[in-house]
């Protein structure tokens, strides 16, 4: 089955063909940059590039395959949580090409597919597995027993992993989105010079909490005048919620007993965090699984994968163009 992706939740347009038993045969990710000066994404600028980028990039995965139209039997799409003006053009364009090529569309969970995305990998991890997914808008462990299976253990009940990065770049001045910016000004820092706190792990339970990190942040700048502040600054916050994220993971861990941990999300692309873990899973016996660096932030590829899966067992959406800015992951 030739299933076509389309991403296009916030910022980044992606377009993909997956096939169930090829795998992945061609995508594409527009990254908008028209944002940058804003320092955040702005929705009505979002939404209008997706109108210019999408069928472009149709086009181009078509030719990339070497597939005609007529050969794609199903069109998956990003239905939500996103912001609603971006999520209504990807899912305008994919009903539209699916009525115009008589094929079903599907609407896909924005977060299951990035909770999928290492599946798309050589060595894809198998069911049960603990997701930690920690993106631009948010931040969960989630015990996945199988597709569509989704138990939330804990989650942020403030900032998102990826927003804390974001919003403690801005304050260090560096550009959006801060993530990968705050990670390389980092390398830079020095190891001990501050300590920030590890919030919410001096208690029971699995929520995240990563606003006060930013507040220390904040605070600490104020309070100093040197030439390696900023960097240092950088390190510490890195550090924390690294291992704040660790802390979570390993005892979501231990009290499913699974042995798997995949970790997802924009946040998931930080090689810091990735060499952090893959120390603790070598020692602790546990399987690391992630997706590619360019699949940890948004892409068609997961959303054609995601699809590809729901439409297998005969899943299809109505024709009603149809979005969801808020959809729980429970809900599916
Ligand atoms: O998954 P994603 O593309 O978008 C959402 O669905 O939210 O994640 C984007 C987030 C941004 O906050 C970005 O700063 C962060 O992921 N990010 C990183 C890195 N690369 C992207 N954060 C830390 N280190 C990185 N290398
Ligand atoms: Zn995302």
């Amino acid at each position: 089955m030739y299933v076509l992706g389309i991403e296009s939740s916030c910022d980044d347009t992606g377009v993909a063909i997956y096939h169930s038993k090829k795998g992945l045969l061609a995508h594409y990710i527009h990254r908008q940059t028209e944002h940058d000066a804003y320092g955040g994404v702005v929705p009505e600028l979002a939404s209008r590039d997706h109108i210019h980028r999408v069928l472009p990039l149709v086009k181009q995965v078509l030719a990339t395959a070497q597939l005609q139209p007529s050969a794609i039997d199903g069109i998956a799409y990003t239905a939500g949580p996103g912001l609603i003006g971006a999520l209504l053009v990807g899912a305008s364009i994919a009903r539209s090409l699916a009525y115009a090529w008589s094929v079903p569309a599907l609407a896909v969970h924005h977060l299951e597919g990035h909770l999928l995305a290492p599946m798309l990998e050589s060595s894809p991890p198998s069911f049960p597995f603990i997701a930690l997914l920690v993106s631009g808008g948010h931040t969960l462990l989630i015990e996945v027993t199988g597709l569509g299976c989704y138990h939330i253990l804990g989650e942020s009940v403030d900032d998102a992993a990826g927003e804390a990065f974001d919003k403690t770049a801005k304050l260090l001045g560096l550009p959006y989105p801060g993530g990968p910016h705050l990670a390389k000004l980092a390398e830079q820092g020095t190891p001990g010079r501050f300590r920030f706190p590890r919030p919410m792990t001096d208690r029971p339970g699995l929520d995240f909490s990563f606003s006060g990190l930013k507040t220390h942040a904040r605070q600490t700048f104020a309070q100093h005048d040197d030439p390696n502040l900023k960097a240092d600054i950088a390190y510490a916050f890195e550090e924390a919620v690294i291992e704040t994220l660790l802390i979570k993971s390993q005892r979501a861990l231990k009290q499913t007993k699974i042995k798997t941990l995949v970790i997802a999300g924009g946040v998931g692309a930080n090689q810091r965090l990735r060499q952090r873990f893959a120390a603790y899973g070598n020692k602790a016996k546990i399987t690391m699984a992630y997706p590619r660096p360019e699949f940890c932030t948004d892409n068609g590829a997961m959303i054609a994968y995601a699809g590809c899966q729901r439409l297998l067992r005969k899943e299809e959406s109505s024709l009603a163009i149809s979005v969801r800015p808020r959809w729980p992951l429970t809900e599916l």
